[in-house]
């Protein structure tokens, strides 16, 4: 049976002592297995990918092809295109009610270089960040590649597995500069209320650390619409992406709103890192606030919520528990302790034997993360069908 846990490289004396402390990216080694035995011939159905299935918007693609016409494919500014930065702040004030200067925008390569760059901008050798566990795994290692160090803190049903206001406070230390929540948080698809969000930036106000809020999942929330952070305070870093709701995973853009007083440490740090984003991707990108591609977003959200409203109750009937809905995302989050109290093995088992793709919990940290999987709703409904059926006879052998 192969084995993705910390392959590789990890003898060579040469390497950096982050990279033994760096964990692989298990989902992403899964998708990778499972593509290369579907590229054998296997069939495949993968409900691991975090990534949407529909294409990107065609709006967006018309206008990266009218770029490529021009053929005048650039370096630009490191904070991002000037049109962008504001397109996005119209955004702020179309879909939220939000003022904010263009100038606060940092447009970034994915939310993933945003995320490396706020990191980058506030910690100092062995800083602490608190976060949930579980939680985005790519956020403890950004953490561990710019020194500082991860204070996971166990989540479960009772706070909706997110961080509360209580929780951050009990594990604030005087080596604590910042916290990192989600919401809709990715595994578990739930959201934090704008209550707690409240208490949450007062707490970390009061401790004057930094908040860093990401809404990568916004626009995907179902019967209910998330409020950003930014109508609560300023003094915020909140992460966004045109990764999930705008269907550009491969074209790698997103963004950062930043208090006004770090942009220019962001700046620098992006003008060394990567020098600029995408030109193309920004010039693409221009058309996904057109009310024609939010119109086909809204759609694909509505399909995304009759996969999710298929798929829940088929894993409850499992006997996958799953104590909260989740109302975001397109991830359900669920306890497999019926099955097994080592989740990897399952899910290669699962894989090898039925050909299901499905994440194990141990990607997304510790807490009881061998009594957990995640499934991913972005298939259509036939294809989750036929994974659920797959699964159920194996579950029956
Ligand atoms: C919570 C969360 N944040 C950030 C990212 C990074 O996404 P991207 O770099 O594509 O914007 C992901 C990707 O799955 C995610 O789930």
């Amino acid at each position: 049976m192969p084995n993705f846990e910390n392959k590789k490289f990890l003898t060579d004396s040469r390497l950096a002592d982050r990279v033994a402390d760096i964990h692989s990216f298990i989902v992403v080694d899964f998708i990778t297995r499972a593509k290369a035995m579907e590229a054998a011939g296997k069939s495949i159905v993968n409900l691991a990918v975090g990534e949407p299935d529909f294409e990107t918007p065609s709006p967006i693609v018309k206008a990266a092809m009218e770029t490529l016409k021009v053929n005048s494919i650039r370096y630009g500014p490191s904070l991002g295109s000037d049109a962008l930065r504001e397109k996005i702040s119209d955004w702020y004030e179309t879909k939220y009610g939000v003022d904010l200067s263009p100038g606060r925008v940092a447009v970034t390569s994915g939310s993933s270089a945003g995320l490396l760059l706020v990191m980058g901008v506030l910690l100092s050798p062995k800083d602490e960040v608190i976060m949930a566990d579980p939680g985005y795994p790519c956020n403890r290692h950004i953490v561990r590649a710019m020194e500082g160090r991860t204070r996971s803190v166990p989540v479960g049903p009772n706070t909706g597995y997110q961080l509360t206001a209580d929780l951050i406070a009990e594990h604030w230390t005087d080596r604590t500069v910042a916290a990192i929540v989600a919401s809709p948080s990715n595994p578990t698809g739930t959201l934090i209320s704008h209550e707690e969000m409240k208490k949450i930036c007062s707490f970390v106000e009061s401790k004057s650390g930094s908040l860093i809020v990401d809404e990568i999942y916004h626009g995907l929330t179902f019967g209910l619409d998330a409020k950003t952070v930014l109508e609560i305070t300023q003094n915020v870093f909140v992460i966004n992406s045109f990764s999930k709701y705008f269907g550009m995973t491969g074209w790698r853009l997103g963004w950062i709103v930043a208090p006004e007083l770090f942009i220019n440490a962001i700046e620098k740090l992006a003008q060394n890192l990567y020098i600029s984003n995408s030109d193309i991707a920004q010039q693409a990108a221009l058309a996904a606030f057109d009310p024609k591609t939010i119109e086909m977003a809204e759609g694909n959200r509505k399909k995304y919520q009759q996969q999710r409203e298929f798929l829940l109750p088929r894993l409850k009937n499992l006997g996958f528990i799953i104590p909260i809905d989740p109302q975001g995302a397109f991830y359900i989050y669920s306890d497999c302790s019926a099955f097994t109290g080592d989740s990897y093995s399952f899910c290669l088992d699962v894989l090898e034997n039925v050909g299901v793709a499905i994440a194990p919990g141990i990607d997304f940290g510790n807490y009881r993360a061998k009594e957990h999987v995640r499934f991913s709703y972005t298939k259509p409904i036939n294809v989750l069908k036929e994974g659920l059926d797959r699964l159920e006879s194996y579950l029956k052998r």
